[in-house]
C-alpha cells in the first residue's frame, strides 16, 4: 500500500526517473472478456488522455465500455481536484455506484486521476467508504491490471506520492478518429498559490523529443488530421531533459511533419519566448489559436497568486503575438474572488478583458484547495461579492465572443469537419482559431477539411455553408 502525502510532493530534491515501454504481462490479457467498465472522467484534457489510455489498458483485459452505470462490472473514476465542484460530482457518482453494489455485491468501483493523490480524499475513502476497492494514483495508473486482481479481495491504496518512471507504449483507444492527444510535458513546476495540479501531477517532466515525433508520425499513418501538444504548462517542455530544444524547435519540428494541424496547451505566459511565437507565425499548420491564461488583471493578486508576471508584462506578450500571428485568436482563465480581491483589483481585471477582447475565456470562483499556500489565506470577499464578480466578468466576455464573431460573417474559414449535428443536413468543426461552426454542404467527408463561408455569427458558435 502507498498512500498520498503533500509533504513529499511538494519536495524539491529531484527524482530519478528511467523511461520504461509498457507491455503487460500476458497472464492479464483477455481475463475479464466479457466484463463492462463504466468509465467516468473529470478534468482536463490531460485526464481525457489519461482516460484514453486507461480504456487501452482495459481493453487489453477484455473490457468492453458502457455508458449505463447499472450495466457495469467495474465502475472506474477518473477525477478532478481542481476546484471544490469537481470533488463533489465524483463523490455523488460514488454514491450512486455504492448503491448499486448494494443488490450488486462483485461490482468492482474504482478511483484514480488527481483526486487520488490527495491525502484528504484517501483518507475519507479508507474511513467512510469501505465499498470502493481501489484507488490508483496519477503516476502508476498504469498498474490497474495488478491492482484490480487483489483489490477484488481487500481495498487497495496504491498513489505513488512523487512522480515515478516515465511510461511510453501505453495502449490507447482514442476518442476521436482525427484529432488526437499527445503528451509532451507532464507535472508543473510553477506552484500558482491556489493551484492543487503541481501535488497531484508530480515534477515538471518532458517527453524526448524523439518518442513525441514517432507518435506524430503513426497518427499521421492512421489518418489523424490533427494534434494538440498536451501540458500543464507546455512552454516549459525541454528545459529538464535538453540545452537547447525548447517548445520552439518541437514545434517546429512537428510543423515539418506536414500533419494538416497543431495545437498545444496549456501555455503559461512566464515561458513563452520570441522564438515560440516566430514558429506559431512561420508554420501554417499551427493553429493561429493560443490559450494563454492571465487569472487577474491585478498586479498586487498576480503577486499573490505567485503567476510571476505582471499586467503590463503580460499584456506586452499578448499583442505582440496578435501582431506577429496573422489571425491570432487568444482565449484565457480569470479567477475571481482570489482572498484579498479588493473591488480595485477585480476593476483592474475588467479593464484587461476590455484590452485583449478574448475570443473565449474560462471563468471561475476561487476555490481554495487543502494543502495549498493559499488555502491558509483569509478571505474577505463574500460567497455573494464572488458570484456577482463572476457575473459581471461572464457579462462582459461574453460581449466580445460575440463581436469577435460577428467579424468572422462574410469570410471563408477551414474547418476540420468532426461530424452530422442533431439538425439533419448540418455538419459540425472547428475552425483553425478553435471556433464551433455548424454548416450545410453536399457530400462532405467526415475528417476533412473543408473551407466554409460564415452566414451567422452566435456568441458561442458560428452557422455557414461549404464556399465551393
Ligand atoms: N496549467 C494551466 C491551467 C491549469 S488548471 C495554467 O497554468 O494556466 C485550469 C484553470 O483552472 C486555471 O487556469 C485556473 O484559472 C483555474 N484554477 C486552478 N486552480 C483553481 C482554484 N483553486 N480555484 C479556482 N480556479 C482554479
Ligand atoms: Fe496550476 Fe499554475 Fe501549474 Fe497552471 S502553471 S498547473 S495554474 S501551478
Ligand atoms: Fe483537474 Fe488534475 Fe487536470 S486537477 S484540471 S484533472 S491535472
Amino acid at each position: 500500500m502507498h498512500l498520498p502525502d503533500f509533504k513529499v510532493a511538494r519536495s524539491s530534491t529531484k527524482i530519478d526517473y528511467n523511461k520504461i515501454n509498457y507491455k503487460l504481462d500476458s497472464k492479464y490479457l483477455n481475463k475479464y472478456k466479457g466484463k463492462k467498465c463504466f468509465l467516468k472522467t473529470y478534468g482536463c484534457q490531460m485526464n481525457e488522455h489519461d482516460s484514453e489510455n486507461i480504456k487501452g489498458i482495459l481493453e487489453l483485459l477484455g473490457f468492453d465500455f458502457t455508458d449505463n452505470i447499472e450495466d457495469a462490472d467495474l465502475v472506474l473514476l477518473n477525477t478532478c481536484s481542481i476546484r471544490e465542484n469537481a470533488h463533489n460530482k465524483a463523490f455523488g457518482l460514488l454514491g450512486r455506484a455504492k448503491h448499486i453494489k448494494e443488490s450488486k455485491r462483485d461490482l468492482m468501483i474504482g478511483l484514480c486521476g488527481c483526486m487520488a493523490q490527495e491525502e484528504i480524499v484517501v483518507n475519507t475513502i479508507m474511513a467512510k467508504y469501505p465499498f470502493v476497492n481501489f484507488v490508483i494514483g496519477t503516476h502508476n495508473f498504469y498498474q490497474l491490471p495488478e491492482i484490480l486482481e487483489v483489490s477484488e479481495y481487500k481495498q487497495q491504496i496504491e498513489v505513488y506520492s512523487r512522480e515515478g518512471d516515465l511510461i511510453e507504449s501505453l495502449p490507447v483507444d482514442r476518442s476521436s478518429k482525427y484529432k488526437a492527444y499527445v503528451n509532451i510535458i507532464y507535472g508543473c513546476d510553477k506552484f500558482c498559490t491556489y493551484c492543487i495540479v503541481p501535488y497531484t501531477r508530480g515534477r515538471q517532466r518532458s517527453r524526448e523529443k524523439e518518442d513525441i515525433l514517432k507518435e506524430v508520425d503513426n497518427l499521421i499513418k492512421d489518418g489523424y488530421k490533427e494534434v494538440t501538444l498536451l501540458g500543464q504548462n507546455v512552454n516549459a517542455y525541454g528545459k529538464d531533459l535538453y540545452d537547447n530544444y525548447s517548445l520552439a524547435e518541437l514545434l517546429e519540428d512537428v510543423a515539418k511533419t506536414n500533419i494538416p494541424r497543431i495545437r498545444f496547451m496549456t501555455s503559461h505566459p512566464w515561458d513563452f519566448t520570441d522564438e515560440m511565437i516566430e514558429v506559431i507565425a512561420k508554420y501554417p499548420n499551427i493553429m493561429p489559436s493560443i490559450h494563454l491564461p492571465v487569472q487577474s488583471g491585478s498586479d498586487r493578486i498576480l503577486k499573490l497568486m505567485g503567476r510571476r508576471y505582471t499586467k503590463e508584462k503580460y499584456l506586452t506578450l499578448f499583442h505582440k503575438m496578435k501582431e506577429m500571428i496573422p489571425n491570432c485568436a487568444i482565449s484565457t482563465d480569470i479567477i475571481v474572488g482570489f482572498p484579498g480581491e479588493t473591488e480595485e483589483d477585480f476593476e483592474e481585471t475588467l479593464k484587461l478583458v476590455k484590452e485583449c477582447k478574448y475570443d473565449n475565456a474560462y471563468t471561475f470562483i476561487y476555490s481554495p484547495r487543502v494543502g495549498t499556500p493559499a488555502a491558509k489565506l483569509t478571505s474577505n470577499v463574500t460567497k455573494e461579492e464572488k458570484e456577482q464578480r463572476l457575473y459581471k466578468l461572464n457579462e462582459i466576455v461574453n460581449t466580445y465572443f460575440k463581436e469577435n464573431n460577428d467579424k468572422l460573417v462574410g469570410k471563408t474559414v477551414p474547418v476540420l469537419v468532426e461530424g452530422i449535428s442533431d439538425k439533419k443536413n448540418e455538419y459540425f468543426g472547428y475552425s483553425d482559431t478553435n471556433k464551433l461552426i455548424n454548416f450545410t454542404g453536399e457530400d462532405v467527408e467526415i475528417g476533412s477539411i473543408v473551407n466554409v463561408e460564415i452566414t451567422t455569427a452566435k456568441t458561442w458558435s458560428l452557422d455557414g455553408k461549404v464556399s465551393k
